[in-house]
């Protein structure tokens, strides 16, 4: 349990000031979520929580350093390029306390090392997710999502996503993302099981990419999976 000084049901967002981040940042906030955003420059996290509270009308928005903004969530999602990914946990692995869930939607794109965008990259762990796992102390428990859905689609707050979220990664933990997923209309968080299903998930954000360019959709492909029973 996450004894922290934040607010319980806030959601941190570290690189909330880009475009996924922020995409993520408005839908939380126009579902009602205190929202923290955080950059590695407290101006830009602040411009970025301007920028919510202009598109959603008395958003509960605010915007911090990212070690402050990771102090102040029991949920702590992770919004920046592969490449930065590792530095981005190293540097908030102080600050990150017991019972944090981390929420990676790193996709490992070759672009990291120069490649192209359809293709990712081989990650020791197994996937981007799976390298925060073994970066994060102990007791943080990480959890893979979001990496099927478009940011131009989360922006768009007068449209529904449409895509399949699946959430993998500990139970207890992946049950509470997967609510997260269920306040942005549209989505639907599906249950990915173990973090490990992450290396499937990061590779297809890869293969729509490559669909997106072949079938001129700028706006962006979501996935959807046939034949899941409801939950409730
Ligand atoms: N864009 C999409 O459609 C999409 C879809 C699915 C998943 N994703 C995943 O979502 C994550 C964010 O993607 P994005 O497109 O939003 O990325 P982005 O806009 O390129 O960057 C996000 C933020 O990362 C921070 N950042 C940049 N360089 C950094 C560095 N050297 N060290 C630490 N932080 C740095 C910046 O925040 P500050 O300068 O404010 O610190 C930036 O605003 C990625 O892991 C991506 O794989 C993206």
């Amino acid at each position: 349990m996450w004894l922290g000084m934040g607010q319980a049901d806030a959601i941190a967002i570290l690189g909330g000031t880009g475009d996924q981040g922020l995409g993520l940042a408005l839908r939380f906030a126009k579902a009602g979520r205190t929202v923290v955003i955080g950059s590695r420059k407290t101006e830009r996290a602040v411009a970025a929580a301007e920028e919510v509270r202009a598109a959603v009308p008395g958003a509960d928005v605010e915007g911090l350093g990212n070690e402050d903004a990771t102090g102040r969530a029991e949920i702590v999602i992770l919004s920046v390029p592969f490449e930065h990914t590792a530095s981005t946990v190293k540097g908030i692995r102080e600050v990150l306390g017991e019972g944090q869930i981390l929420v990676s939607m790193a996709v490992p794109l070759a672009t990291a090392i120069g490649d192209g965008a359809v293709r990712t990259l081989g990650i020791w762990q197994g996937s981007a997710a799976e390298m925060v796992q073994a970066l994060a102390p102990k007791g943080v428990t990480v959890v893979s999502a979001f990496q099927n859905v478009s940011a131009h689609r989360l922006r768009e707050l007068s449209n529904a996503v449409d895509c399949d979220v699946v959430v993998s990664g500990a139970k207890a933990a992946r049950e509470r993302v997967m609510a997260l997923c269920g306040l942005i209309p549209g989505l639907r968080g599906v249950d990915g099981g173990p973090l490990s299903n992450a290396r499937v998930v990061e590779d297809l954000t890869a293969l729509l990419i490559g669909l997106n360019v072949r079938h001129k959709v700028p706006e962006g492909l979501g996935i959807r999976f046939s034949g899941l029973p409801d939950r409730d």
